[in-house]
């Protein structure tokens, strides 16, 4: 609120859309970062483990997160305003294009055996923040909240486990992939 540039200064309603932006695009997303890359940890005992024996793997991990599990489902809706050609589908000016970006992230011809976790992935050109001139402008942020919330989870108790009796569920959203709530059991190093 107190920024400033010279002689300027946000106005009001930019720091209205300032702040939704922040709330929206950098938050719901980064809880789904982190809630999707818990779960898919602890559905997968092999990769959890392998991450707790070599902790210096975690941003190599959080890559992996965003790409398996990506905490957006599409990007931000596009109009064409001339025609395009995708593959061998011509897309007429004026329509409206939805690009799946966890779609891409499973794409075989991308990724080698796309649907298995890897958190060791060494090349993962994913498009969870999205591509080109409109690439998300939080990604550093996003990936260091990833890091220190998953890494001091991991960290701080060594056993987690998912609750048996809950049934997950994902929010209605199109564009937002992310669960209603992750319950989980919680237990001290021995
Ligand atoms: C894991 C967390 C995040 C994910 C997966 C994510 C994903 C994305 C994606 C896919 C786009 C491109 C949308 C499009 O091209 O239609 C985008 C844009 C953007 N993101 Fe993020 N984002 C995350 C966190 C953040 C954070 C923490 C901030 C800010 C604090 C942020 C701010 C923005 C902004 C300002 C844009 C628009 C950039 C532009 O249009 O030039 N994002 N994000």
């Amino acid at each position: 609120m107190h920024a400033s540039d010279v002689d300027d200064r946000l106005s009001h309603s930019e720091l209205v859309a300032t702040s939704f932006l922040l709330i929206v695009a950098g938050y719901e997303t980064t809880v789904n970062l982190i809630g999707n890359g818990v779960l898919a940890l602890l559905r997968n005992p092999a990769q959890l483990a392998a991450l707790r024996a070599d902790p210096t793997g975690l941003p190599t991990a959080v890559e992996e997160f965003l790409r398996f599990e990506s905490p957006l489902n599409t990007a931000t809706t596009r109009i064409t305003t001339e025609p395009v050609r995708v593959g061998d589908v011509e897309i007429p000016a004026g329509q409206l294009v939805l690009v799946a970006l966890l779609g891409a992230n499973h794409d075989w011809r991308q990724f080698d055996a796309p649907d298995r976790l890897d958190v060791t992935r060494a090349t993962n050109p994913h498009l969870a923040f999205g591509h080109g001139i409109h690439h998300c402008l939080g990604a550093p942020l996003a990936r260091l909240e990833g890091e220190i919330a998953i890494g001091r989870l991991l960290a701080r108790f060594g056993h987690i486990s998912l609750d048996d009796n809950i049934i997950l569920r994902y929010r209605g959203s199109v564009l937002m992939r992310g669960l209603t709530a992750l319950p989980i059991r919680l237990g001290e190093f021995r």
